[in-house]
């Protein structure tokens, strides 16, 4: 699934101009809140992020202006995560020192999973909260704001019966160079402890005419990175009279004039093909990295998660990946102290990580989860067992990615720049197959595809120089891995 990122992310800062064509999406009437300001805080994975640059988008078009801080806010947002209890008690702590403040008369709203959860309730738990609303929803968000802003107190978007996706041209992208694009929204599958397909509802996938002429016009507007987007992004099924299969589909944006990397997150092993694995290795501009969440080692606990695959059937999958002519890095998310996990399970996780040799792990303990499967099968392993486990884990895998890293020592690879710190004077980029390289650099290589010289490495990160030919065209890229 898709949310391998779970951290508190800044609130949208708005780095962008906004784009000035008109939205198919009902939008009320756009400029209704001019002066009005709205801070946006974010919560979760890759697609909540995504979710909140439409948000955002939409706002904007109504005429609210974000702000930094939520004291200067007429309207509050939390783009909320309920994948693990920790990540849900956020949005809670955040509304308890917001109530603590006081102060002018707003609007307070909480979005995403946590809404979805919570519904009407959320109302009696937090009553200084005005609108709960779930992302199967956001297409109505236009006219909920209408109803908060003409007085009424508590509105609610919280159906999950859309059957399309959220869609805005007015997206504000909060990073000038790689884009998120959403294929697919929801989930089907059933994994016993996951919260998701209760709170992001049924698959909808886009109709690929539409994903491709949003993607043309990204890359016409600069985007050089193109990051597809799905809860699980190769259960894609074109609605479209085209039919694309994803791996197609995959193709066709790797083809853009323009476009010259193409991410997809995240990818479920059941609907992973050896199709996709051809269409990396023979279009440079897809990424040579796949995040392929396993979640654990053991048959028997694959089973009770309801995975729909087997260790084995995993690793085959694994081996058509290593059978590439290109190294393709694989990433994957794993849950410790699932209910029942014995410490024979657990060392199954272990063996597998030396088995596949993935390139990152992420790493949780379990949480049950309101309504889910697993929930009455109870919490059998405990807290402080889990944390061993993790820790374990962790050092394992540690091991593992530093040996893999400095096999990259002495190598060449082409990166994004993605950022620069000027104290250090130093710019990190990112490497086709996801691995981050730090190396001396000025702010102007930002944005910019430099080729490197690996000289060191960690267990998270390379360091390097600039090659002695450094800059990277288009025709030269994708070696390297
Ligand atoms: N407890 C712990 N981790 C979970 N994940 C999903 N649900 C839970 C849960 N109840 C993890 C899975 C998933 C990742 C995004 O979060 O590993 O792939
Ligand atoms: Fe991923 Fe399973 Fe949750 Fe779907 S139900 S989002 S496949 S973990």
């Amino acid at each position: 699934m898709g949310s391998n990122l779970v951290q508190i992310l800044p609130a949208i800062t708005m780095s962008r101009s906004l784009s000035t064509a008109s939205s198919p999406m009902r939008e009320g009437s756009v400029g209704a809140a001019k002066g009005k300001t709205f801070y946006l805080e974010t919560f979760g994975c890759q697609m909540n992020v995504h979710d909140s640059e439409k948000v955002a988008g939409v706002l904007v078009a109504r005429g609210y202006r974000p702000v930094k801080n939520p004291d200067d806010a007429d309207l509050i947002l939390y783009n909320t995560c309920s994948i693990r209890e920790k990540a849900a008690q956020k949005v809670f702590s955040r509304l308890g020192a917001f109530r603590k403040r006081g102060g002018r008369d707003r609007i307070v709203g909480v979005l995403g999973c946590v809404a979805q959860q919570e519904g009407e309730a959320f109302f009696e738990r937090a009553p200084q909260v005005n609108l709960v609303c779930g992302s199967a929803s956001y297409s109505h968000l236009p006219a909920l704001l209408e109803r908060l802003e003409s007085g009424q107190r508590r509105v609610t978007g919280l159906s999950l019966d859309a059957d399309q996706c959220f869609e805005t041209e007015l997206t504000r992208r909060d990073n000038p160079f790689r884009a998120y694009v959403t294929i697919i929204e929801g989930c089907d599958k059933a994994c016993s402890y996951c919260v998701v397909p209760q709170t992001r509802g049924a698959e909808r996938s886009r109709p690929s005419s539409k994903i491709l002429a949003e993607c043309r016009r990204l890359a016409d507007e600069g985007y050089t990175e193109i990051q597809l987007l799905g809860q699980t992004v190769n259960s894609y099924r074109d609605p479209s009279p085209a039919h694309l299969s994803f791996s197609e589909l995959l193709i066709r944006v790797a083809e853009m004039p323009g476009v010259r990397r193409v991410r997809f997150t995240t990818s479920h092993p059941q609907d992973f093909t050896p199709e996709i694995v051809a269409a990396i290795d023979s279009h440079p501009s897809l990424c040579n990295h796949i995040h392929l969440p396993v979640q654990s080692g053991s048959n028997a606990v694959l089973r009770r998660m309801r995975r729909t695959y087997t260790r084995e059937e995993y690793l085959e999958k694994i081996m058509c990946i290593r059978n590439a002519r290109r190294a393709i890095s694989v990433s994957t998310d794993i849950i410790v102290g699932f209910c029942g996990e014995t410490e024979r399970d657990f060392e199954e996780t272990l063996s597998l990580l030396d088995n596949v040799g993935y390139d990152q792990v992420f790493s949780f303990k379990y949480s049950p989860r309101p309504k889910t499967a697993a929930l009455v099968w109870g919490d059998s392993v405990p807290e402080t067992e889990k944390g061993r486990r993790l820790e374990v884990l962790q050092q394992h895998q540690r091991e593992i990615q530093l040996r893999r890293n400095q096999a990259r020592v002495g190598k060449e690879f082409e990166v994004l720049v993605e950022g620069f710190q000027a104290r250090l004077g130093q710019a990190v980029g990112r490497t086709t197959s996801n691995q981050i390289v730090n190396f001396p650099g000025e702010s102007d290589l930002v944005g910019r595809y430099i080729r490197i010289l690996v000289t060191g490495a960690g267990a998270n990160s390379l360091v390097g120089v600039k090659a002695a030919r450094s800059e990277v065209t288009r025709e030269e890229q994708g070696a390297g891995a």
